[in-house]
C-alpha cells in the first residue's frame, strides 16, 4: 500500500504563500505516496482551484494530492458564529482532521464531540482523520498499560457506533512528541497502532481493521520518516512542523 502523508499546516501561511507552496510541491513531487494537505479554511478554495487547473497534464501525480480541513462543527448549520460545517467543507475538500490534541487541549474538544463530528463528516462523504493521543503523566508515558488504558477509553468514546462501511483514517500522536523534535520510538508506535487495529477488529470487524489507514504523528522529519514507514502497522504520517518547510516536506513525500 502506498503511504499516506498528511500535512497539518495549522495556523500558517497567507493565501499567496499557500498557492506558491502547492505549485512548488507539484513540480518537485515524484514519490509514490498519497499526500493530503490539511490547510487553513481560507486557503481551501484557492488550492482546490489550483489542483483542478492542471488536471490534464499531470494526471498521475495530480490524483495523489488532496485537500483537507483542520476542524469542523458537527451541526449542519445554525447559529454557531465562526464555525464551519461538514457540508460546507465537502464543497472544498475530501478530508477533515478531527480531535487533534491541540483542539482538545486548547479548545476543550471532547470525545463526545469527536464522535458527533465523525458521524457528521461521514454523513456528507468527508473522510475524517481522527487523532488520538493518550494524555498520561510524564512518568507513565513509557508504560504501555497506562497509555493503552487511556487510548482504549478514547477509542470507545469516539468510535463505537460509527458506520464501518464508511472510510476513516486514525492517527496516533503522543502529546509529548508533538512539535518539539522528540519523536517517539518507531517500534513502540508500531505496537500502539497494532493495539488500535486489534480494537477495530474486536469492536467492528477484521476487514475494517485491515482496511483502516493508521498514521503516526509527532516530530516526524525527513531523517526519521523512513524509520516509521517501515513498521508494519504504520500506513502513513501526520506532519506538522516539517510540513511548513516545502523542501523538507517534499523530501518526506518523495521517500516512498
Ligand atoms: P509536529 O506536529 O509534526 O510538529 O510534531 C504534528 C501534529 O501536530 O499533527
Amino acid at each position: 500500500m502506498k503511504p499516506l502523508i498528511v500535512a497539518n499546516w495549522k495556523m500558517h501561511f497567507s493565501l499567496v504563500e499557500s498557492i506558491c507552496y502547492l505549485q512548488w510541491f507539484r513540480e518537485n513531487f515524484h514519490g509514490n505516496s498519497h499526500v493530503t494537505f490539511c490547510v487553513p479554511f481560507t486557503a481551501l478554495s484557492a488550492l482546490r482551484y489550483e489542483l483542478q487547473k492542471q488536471k490534464k497534464d499531470v494526471l498521475t501525480i495530480q490524483h495523489r494530492i488532496s485537500l483537507g480541513a483542520q476542524h469542523m462543527h458537527y451541526e449542519a448549520e445554525g447559529k454557531f458564529t465562526g464555525e464551519i460545517s461538514a457540508i460546507q467543507l465537502k464543497e472544498l475538500c475530501d478530508y477533515v482532521l478531527i480531535g487533534h490534541s491541540e483542539r482538545r487541549l486548547l479548545f476543550g474538544e471532547t470525545d463526545q464531540q469527536v464522535h458527533k463530528k465523525i458521524i457528521a463528516a461521514h454523513h456528507v462523504g468527508l473522510i475524517p482523520i481522527v487523532c488520538f493521543g493518550a494524555f498520561v503523566a510524564e512518568k507513565e508515558q513509557a508504560i504501555s498499560s497506562f497509555v493503552e488504558k487511556e487510548l482504549e477509553q478514547q477509542m470507545r468514546n469516539c468510535l463505537l457506533g460509527i458506520d464501518m462501511q464508511k472510510k476513516i483514517i486514525l492517527a496516533y500522536e503522543p502529546p509529548a512528541s508533538i512539535g518539539n523534535g522528540n519523536a517517539a520510538n518507531p517500534k513502540r508506535m508500531n505496537h500502539i497502532l497494532y493495539f488500535i487495529r486489534r480494537f477495530l477488529a474486536q469492536h467492528f470487524s477484521g476487514a475494517f481493521a485491515v482496511k483502516t489507514i493508521l498514521l503516526y504523528g509527532g516530530s516526524v522529519n525527513s531523517s526519521n520518516a523512513k524509520s516509521f514507514l517501515k513498521e508494519k502497522e504504520i500506513d502513513g504520517l501526520l506532519i506538522g512542523t516539517a510540513s511548513l518547510d516545502k523542501q523538507e516536506f517534499t523530501r518526506i513525500a518523495n521517500l516512498s
